[in-house]
This record gives structure tokens, C-alpha cells and sequence, in this order.
């Protein structure tokens, strides 16, 4: 059994936890706080990464010696220091992973670098603290990635598509701008479309489905679509049932989306697990339709608490001790890597393959 400290300062939320690994593998979280910069970045209508580092740099001191106070820790207990390492933004990762490089040095510990995208893909088992179900399809949906991937073992990761341009978080945030909505988007349009009693099917905005069962995703027509409407109907924007309307009919668009291309990913796979995470997951509507999907064709639906589901240290100690119980070795960079991948894309060969299985078995 040993405590592991989990830093993430990838964007704009400075978090930290302390999580136990026990020899069997399970991993339970002792704690995890979590400061926001939501009032920071509000008024500017976006994360801007310098304000982000800056605060990070402020809050992170103040965490750690409250979650050191909170559990008791004693340094000499701890076993290891997990920081994230990419992706995100620079200024912001480089603060959360010099600052436990420089910890793990001051106080003779190993520090581990994790993939922030690892740390959702695993995230929805770490409520149970158990081990996650291989083989099985992740989702992950956050502001700055929509990325579909298929896990066989610990560290065994294949993209099997994701967005080709704007990130399903990132919709969200950019159209509920133009419906003057505050940063971020995400929950101000879900709340404006269930408050306002929005009707979904008001507008049939365009989601894209490029032919022949590809499994990658673009919401940039989306936006697009929305901004010519608007600016054609000025009153969407002020009427409250009008805009409550629009933010109904987007919601159906992005979650539409999602949900089919998820679910032709598991079919093409064949895999009855999946698992779903980030920012996004925390959606009620995207929640809803997954459980109805998943229920439909016999797959396990993972998804974690919506606190857990936006960024969190709890999933980068978690991710950590996972990988530790796999024996497989967490990497300790030297430096950051703001587009460190999480995993190589399909061959061309392959994704064919599983399209055809897919045919024949629905034929
Ligand atoms: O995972 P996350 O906290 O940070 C990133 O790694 O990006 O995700 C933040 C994203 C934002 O784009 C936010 O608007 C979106 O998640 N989000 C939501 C909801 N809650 C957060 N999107 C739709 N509906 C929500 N309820
Ligand atoms: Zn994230």
C-alpha cells in the first residue's frame, strides 16, 4: 500500500489529490480538491493561458498544504508524485509538473508524468477504485478534445477517430458565445435549454456524418450554421424562448453526434464496454441518450460522477496507480508535451476491415 499525490494544472482548473494504492490493484481516493478559475476567466470570455499559469502558480502551494492538513499527511509517507505532463496548455501544464519535479527532488520521491486524456479515458472507474473492464471503447469529451479510442490492456490504446476540427467541448462554448451565454458554455446552454423548456426539434441544425461509417467527428458546420441563423434571427438571441429554443436544437445536434458515432465504434469493435468522460460528460442530455443506446444494443455504460467528469487530480493519481499495478513503467519526462498524444490512429486497412464485419453481421 502506498499514497500517491496527483497534481493537474493542464488548463484552467489547479487540482490536487491523494489517492492509496493498495497491492491488489484497487486505488481509493483519499482526497482531491479542486480550485476553479471560472471567475477569473469569465469576463474575458475564454481561458487566457498566462492569467491561467499565473493562478496556478498562486493556488497550487495553497492546495497541497490544505490536503495536507485535510488528511494528515506526513511527506515520509508518500510514495510517489504524479503530476500531468501534457496535453494542454504550456504555460499552465509547466507550472503543475516543474513544481512536483521540484517537490519529488526536495523530498527524495519519484515522480511520475501522466497523459491528462489518460487520466478521463480511466476516470469512470474511479468512483469503484477497481480495475477498468478491458477491452472496452472510451469517449472522451472535454473542451479541448473529442477523441474516440479503443483500450485492449493497461496502456494499450488505439484512436479510432475523433474530431477533425472544433472539439465538442469547444461547440458548446463557442456557440453559447454567440448566444451570449458566459464562459464556459457548456452548462449555461444545457441550463438555458432545459430552464427555458427548450423544444429540440425547433431547428434541424446540421451534424456530420461523413459516409461509410467513419468514426470521426466535426462540429465546425454546426457553428457556422448557428451564426448565419442568428444573425438572420437577432431575436434568438434575446427572446427566452427563442433562444432557449436554439439551445435545445444545438444540444440534440452535438449529443446526436456523439451518441451515433460512439455506438457504430463499439459495433465495429465489437467490444460491450464503454467508457465516457470529460467536461462534456457531465451533460444530462448526452448522459440520457448513451443509457438509452447502450441499454438498446447490450453495452456496459461506464461513465463517472459529473464532478469527476471535468478535470480533477483524483484521475492522474488514479491513472498512476493503474498503470503502477499493470507494471508497466510511468514515464517521468523532462519536460512537458502540450500535444502529447494518447495513442496512434487506426491503419486505413483495419478501420475497412471492421467497417465490412460490421456490414456482414447487419446483413
Ligand atoms: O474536461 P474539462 O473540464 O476540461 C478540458 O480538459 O477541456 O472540460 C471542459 C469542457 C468545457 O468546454 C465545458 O463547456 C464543457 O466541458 N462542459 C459541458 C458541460 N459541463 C462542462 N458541456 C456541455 N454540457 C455540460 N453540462
Ligand atoms: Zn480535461
Amino acid at each position: 500500500m502506498h499514497l500517491i499525490l496527483g497534481i493537474e494544472t493542464s488548463c484552467d482548473e489547479t487540482a490536487v489529490a491523494l489517492a492509496r494504492a493498495h497491492a491488489d490493484g484497487k486505488c481509493e481516493v483519499v482526497a482531491s480538491l479542486v480550485s476553479s478559475q471560472t471567475r477569473l476567466h469569465e469576463p474575458l470570455g475564454g481561458i487566457v493561458p498566462d492569467l491561467a499559469a499565473r493562478a496556478h502558480v498562486r493556488n497550487l502551494p495553497v492546495l497541497v498544504a490544505e490536503l495536507k492538513k485535510q488528511t494528515q499527511l506526513e511527506w515520509s509517507d508518500l510514495g510517489a508524485i504524479a503530476a500531468t505532463a501534457g496535453p494542454g496548455l504550456a504555460p499552465c501544464l509547466l507550472i503543475g509538473h516543474t513544481f512536483a519535479r521540484t517537490l519529488g527532488l526536495a523530498l527524495g520521491k519519484p515522480v511520475w508524468s501522466l497523459n491528462h486524456l489518460e487520466g478521463h479515458l480511466l476516470s469512470p472507474w474511479l468512483a469503484t477504485g477497481g480495475a477498468p473492464e478491458y477491452p472496452f471503447v472510451g469517449l472522451i469529451v472535454s473542451g479541448g478534445h473529442t477523441l474516440l479510442i479503443h483500450a485492449t490492456a493497461p496502456g494499450e490504446y488505439e484512436r479510432l477517430g475523433g474530431t477533425v476540427d472544433d472539439a465538442a467541448g469547444e461547440a458548446f462554448d463557442k456557440i453559447a458565445r454567440l448566444l451570449d451565454l458566459p464562459y464556459p458554455g457548456g452548462p449555461h446552454l444545457e441550463r438555458c435549454a432545459h430552464e427555458g423548456k427548450g423544444d429540440a426539434a425547433a431547428h434541424a441544425f446540421p451534424q456530420a456524418f461523413p459516409a461509410g461509417g467513419d468514426l470521426n467527428f466535426s462540429f465546425s458546420g454546426l457553428k457556422t450554421a448557428v451564426r448565419y441563423f442568428l444573425e438572420k434571427n437577432p431575436e434568438a438571441v434575446t427572446d427566452a424562448k427563442r433562444r432557449a429554443d436554439v439551445c435545445a436544437s444545438v444540444q440534440a445536434a452535438i449529443v446526436g453526434a456523439l451518441t451515433r458515432k460512439t455506438l457504430e465504434a463499439c459495433a465495429q469493435t465489437g467490444v460491450r464496454v464503454l467508457s465516457v468522460s470529460g467536461g462534456v460528460a457531465c451533460n444530462s442530455e448526452l448522459r440520457r441518450a448513451l443509457e438509452a443506446k447502450c441499454r438498446k444494443a447490450g453495452v456496459a455504460l461506464r461513465m463517472a460522477p459529473a464532478e469527476l467528469c471535468t478535470d480533477n487530480a483524483a484521475m492522474i493519481a488514479f491513472a498512476a496507480t493503474h498503470r503502477q499495478a499493470a507494471g508497466l513503467a510511468v514515464q517521468a519526462r523532462a519536460d512537458i508535451n502540450p500535444s502529447w498524444p494518447l495513442a496512434a490512429g487506426t491503419s486505413a486497412n483495419r478501420v475497412a476491415m471492421r467497417r465490412d464485419r460490421v456490414k456482414q453481421k447487419r446483413a
